[in-house]
Formats: structure tokens, C-alpha cells, sequence
């Protein structure tokens, strides 16, 4: 028998903190306005994409007591990469001090679940050591005098060490999905600023992030029941209210990080599992559901046996 596992997990948010208080002094909003249409209430703005992501994989390589020559392969999920050619991976990759492959990955703020699945595939195909990342510069995307996107979108990374076991596979079920008839729901040219239909992204998420999750908890043979732990893309805290009501999960279940981080996209999701893990949420056997939606539409879901192997 031969699975993988993460053994190790890292983030970094930059320090710079937004607040809605400091947004209203740019564009007509609120803090209330912004609080109770989105939960966010602050999020953090600057670095770059490569150095945010190396902060994080170097906390996760520390975690796992893993060196950069242990590593076989970078996987960065971002839509923020910091320049067209090279991939920004690569750029981790030598900030890091690792020789392996490195590759970007772009499936909107499903990327991480995306890169969990992918790192899993490799590592059946033999690699030992994959280092999983998603990081963000989305301040570089955003039009700051548009209020219906600048109160949303933020900066950070969050990343995973996966790692062959001889034991079963952590990865119980997962689903990929992508509809590009949505895609200009959701967007940004070249060199241009993210463009959002927000009320319609709203309606779609809640369904796509029901239909991900219900598909991988039937690869997985589970129910919702089940479920120690739901760790959703941090987009909309009513977005996650209604998912989960809409698959029968206490809410108390979901992991939330969105008032302090807003919207970080590929980072979304491992910002919230390490903010899970640093308190003590998740502990071994313990089964964990990752799921996220995107610009694309994107969707991605993956259900783990925690400590499997
Ligand atoms: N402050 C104050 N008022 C605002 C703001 C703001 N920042 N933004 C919009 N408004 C106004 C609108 O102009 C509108 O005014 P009107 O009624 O006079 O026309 C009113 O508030 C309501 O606007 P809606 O767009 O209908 O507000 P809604 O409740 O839909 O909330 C929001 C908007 C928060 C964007 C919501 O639609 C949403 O979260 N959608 C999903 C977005 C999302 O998840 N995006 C990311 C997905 S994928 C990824 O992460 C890349």
C-alpha cells in the first residue's frame, strides 16, 4: 500500500494591515456595509507573490523537518504570478534553494485544491516530497477606486508539504470541475483589473460549492456527518453560511478567516487549514473537507483522512 500526507504546513500575510475603516477614506463604503454583506473587516496588502509564498513553504518545509534537497516538486497555485515568463514557481524554487521541478498553476481560488490533488497524482507516479503552495498579490489586480471589488480582495499565501507514506492515502475523494461559459462572470486582462458580475458569482458559488463537496464525499464514501472539520474558500462568510446549511454542516464546523485575510484566492483555502492546525482544530484521524469555487468557473474539492499513513 502507498498513499501521501501532509506533514507539514506554513503562511505568511504581509503587514500591512487594510482596514474597512481605511477603505471607506478611498471609495463610498462602510465598515458596516462591507462587514455585513462580506464578514471581512481587515486584510492584509503587499509583497510580492514569489516572497510570500517562500515565507510559507519555508514555515512548512521547518514544520516537517524536510530540506530543500528533500523536495521533488514546487506546485504554486496562483492567479498573481509576479511576471509572465518565468513562472513564479521557479522564482520559490531558488529563494528556497531547492533544485526539483517547479511549476505555476492558475485555477483561480480552486488552484491549492487543484495543486493537493495534482501533488497526490505525482507522488503515485513516484515522487516522495511535494511542496504545495497558494499565494497571492491580488492588491496588484485590483482597481482601488472600484467598491465593488477593492473591499475584496487581499494578499498572502498559505502552503503544504505533501509525502509518500506506505500507508493509506490521506486523499479519500476529490473533484475538479470547470465551466467556461461563466468565465466572463469573473476576470482580468492582461495588465488589466479584476472585473466581477458579484451577485451572480454569489448565486453560482453556493451551487458549485454544494455539487464539489457532495461529489467528493461520494468518492469518498462519506457523509456530511462525517466530517470533523469543512475548510471552504474564504471569499463571502455568507457564501459558507449557506453552503453549509445547504449540506447539512453545523456552521460551527467551517473554519473562517476572511474577517482578518479578505479574499486571497489560491491562498484562501490553506490560509484557513494552517489557521485550523495553529489551534488546534484538526487533530490525526480526524476527516477534513477542502472545497473552493473560482473564477472560470472553477471548482475543487478534496476530502482527507487527517494523518493518514
Ligand atoms: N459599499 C457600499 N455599497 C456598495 C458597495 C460597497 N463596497 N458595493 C456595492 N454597493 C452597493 C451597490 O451599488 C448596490 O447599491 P444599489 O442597491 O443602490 O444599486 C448595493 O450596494 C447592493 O449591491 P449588490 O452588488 O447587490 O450587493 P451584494 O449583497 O450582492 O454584495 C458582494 C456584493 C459582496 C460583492 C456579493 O455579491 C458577493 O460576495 N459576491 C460573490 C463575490 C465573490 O465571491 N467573488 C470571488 C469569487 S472567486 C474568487 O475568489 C476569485
Amino acid at each position: 500500500m502507498s498513499g501521501a500526507r501532509i506533514i507539514g504546513y506554513g503562511s505568511a500575510l504581509p503587514d500591512k494591515v487594510l482596514t474597512n475603516d481605511d477603505l471607506s477614506q478611498m471609495v463610498d463604503t462602510s465598515d458596516e456595509w462591507i462587514t455585513e454583506r462580506t464578514g471581512i473587516r481587515e486584510r492584509r496588502i503587499g509583497g510580492t507573490t514569489a516572497g510570500l509564498a517562500t515565507e510559507a513553504a519555508s514555515e512548512a518545509m521547518k514544520r516537517a523537518g524536510v530540506s530543500p534537497a528533500d523536495v521533488d516538486l514546487i506546485i504554486l497555485a496562483t492567479t498573481s504570478a509576479d511576471r509572465q515568463v518565468p513562472a513564479t514557481a521557479s522564482t520559490v524554487q531558488e529563494a528556497l534553494g531547492a533544485r526539483c521541478g517547479a511549476f505555476d498553476l492558475n485555477a483561480a481560488c480552486s488552484g491549492f485544491v487543484y495543486g493537493l490533488v495534482a501533488a497526490h497524482g505525482f507522488i503515485s507516479q513516484g515522487m516522495e516530497r511535494i511542496v504545495v503552495i497558494g499565494s497571492e498579490t491580488l492588491s496588484k489586480l485590483v482597481d482601488w477606486t472600484d467598491r465593488s471589488t477593492c473591499i475584496l480582495f487581499a494578499d498572502g499565501a498559505g502552503a503544504v508539504v505533501v509525502e509518500r507514506t506506505d500507508g493509506p492515502d490521506s486523499l479519500l475523494g476529490w473533484h475538479l470541475d470547470s465551466d467556461g461559459t461563466a468565465e466572463d462572470l469573473l476576470y482580468a486582462e492582461r495588465d488589466g483589473y479584476i472585473i466581477m458580475a458579484g451577485k451572480e458569482v454569489f448565486r453560482r458559488a453556493v451551487l458549485v460549492m454544494e455539487h464539489a463537496a457532495r461529489r467528493a464525499m461520494d468518492r469518498a464514501g462519506v457523509t456530511a456527518d462525517d466530517l470533523d472539520v469543512v475548510v471552504p474558500h474564504q471569499a463571502n462568510t455568507r457564501i459558507i453560511e449557506v453552503s453549509c446549511r445547504r449540506l447539512g454542516i453545523p456552521i460551527d464546523k467551517a473554519v473562517s478567516v476572511l474577517h482578518y485575510t479578505g479574499n486571497t484566492s489560491s491562498a484562501s483555502i490553506p490560509l484557513a487549514l494552517v489557521d485550523a492546525l495553529e489551534h488546534d482544530r484538526i487533530s490525526d484521524g480526524d476527516l477534513v473537507l477542502l472545497v473552493g469555487f473560482g473564477a472560470g468557473m472553477t471548482s475543487a474539492s478534496a476530502v482527507l483522512r487527517w494523518g493518514a499513513g
